[in-house]
């Protein structure tokens, strides 16, 4: 046989090899212990003697050559293999990436800063206070006494005891910085006309249900100025700042009334009341039948508390609030329970508009 007739057939079975396992089967056919590159060189003893030479010469150039395109053949493929691993590795920067989830500002988070803009446009400044406070900035100083039933363990958490030192308490109201800001501001030689607004959160031992939890918040707003025979800080101010504030943040023009309200640190104090949008006034569980939603504690500064921070309650007068923070987002966005706002469910919290500052 002619030992080229073969050649080219083994050299395009090498080259139609795929993969490292197919040009292996290409190999045993050819090298194995009956290959048939090895037959031909082995079928030269079967030729007669003159023409031996010339066919062993082809035979092993054959042989060569096929060994050769074998070797090139298992480096293409190699070198394939290598391509397609570091191609599977790369980075394509064209290739979309993975979506990130976007969060949404939680809805108390949202009102709080729309609230903080308004008052700082109005020339309040934000104060803040400790969480943890003392029980003498949360109701000492605050002329609340200490037989009120405020300190009773049903309404404060106490943090400890401690055998006659002040003792420690998750504030339950932002009041307490009132007379924090008034005592440093004095201390810095600071003079009125003062005003502050500080939100923060607070907490109460409460039964939590539709409209109470044990932790909320609050925005406190303190206003206190120097009183002469003609001006001063009034019930008026008062009023008006409150109205702003409420119409602003709630997008409509609200119906509020003024109760008579006790807190041991306002003289006068009163309780302002929003109409409740959920039933229209006709009385639901939200409003507790009345047709009002409590929604702000107020009222003029009582001396004692100016005394406690420092200013003289002779010369100055001045006004507070305590607004409820949750109140005012549950009727801006007609909430009507609200353990939703810790509730933490995502359904929830994804409804409201994300707003970046
Ligand atoms: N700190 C009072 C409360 O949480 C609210 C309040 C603040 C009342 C300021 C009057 C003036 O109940």
């Amino acid at each position: 046989m002619e030992p080229t007739a073969q050649r080219d057939r083994w050299l395009a079975a090498i080259g139609a090899a795929a993969d490292d396992a197919a040009l292996a089967a290409v190999e045993a056919r050819l090298f194995g212990s009956k290959g048939e590159v090895l037959e031909l060189v082995r079928s030269v003893t079967a030729l007669p003697k003159e023409q031996r030479p010339a066919f062993g010469k082809a035979a092993n150039s054959v042989k060569l050559e096929v060994e050769q395109a074998l070797a090139q053949r298992r480096g293409a493929l190699a070198q394939r293999a290598l391509a397609r691993e570091l191609a599977a590795d790369a980075f394509d920067p064209t290739e979309p990436g993975p979506r990130a989830a976007r969060g949404s500002l939680h809805p108390i988070t949202i009102v709080q800063n729309e609230l903080v803009d308004l008052f700082t446009s109005m020339g309040f400044r934000w104060e803040d206070g400790p969480e943890v406070e003392s029980e003498y900035f949360n109701f000492d100083a605050l002329n609340i006494p200490r037989d009120h039933p405020a300190r009773e363990s049903q309404d404060t958490f106490w943090l400890g005891e401690t055998s006659g030192q002040a003792r420690c308490l998750l504030r339950t109201h932002t009041s307490p910085v009132q007379v924090r800001t008034m005592q440093r501001l004095t201390k810095q030689g600071f003079h009125p006309p003062l005003k502050v607004i500080v939100p923060g959160r607070c907490f109460r031992s409460e039964t939590v249900d539709k409209s109470h939890e044990h932790t909320f918040y609050q925005m406190e707003g303190l206003v206190v100025d120097r009183a002469t025979s003609t001006s001063g800080i009034g019930i008026a101010h008062l009023i008006h700042t409150m109205k702003t504030c409420l119409r602003v943040i709630l997008e409509r023009d609200v119906q509020v009334r003024l109760r008579p309200g006790f807190f041991p640190f306002v003289e006068p104090g009163f309780e302002l009341d929003v109409n409740c949008p959920f039933c229209k006034g006709q009385g639901c569980p939200v409003c507790k039948q009345s047709g009002w939603i409590e929604i702000l504690p107020c009222g003029m500064v009582h001396p004692n508390v100016l005394q406690k921070g420092g200013i003289d309650p002779e010369e100055h007068t001045g006004f507070a609030f305590g607004m409820g923070l949750q109140r005012v987002v549950m009727l801006r966005y007609g909430i009507d329970d609200i353990r939703q706002f810790m509730g933490g469910d995502l359904r929830f919290l994804r409804q409201f508009p994300e707003v970046v500052r």
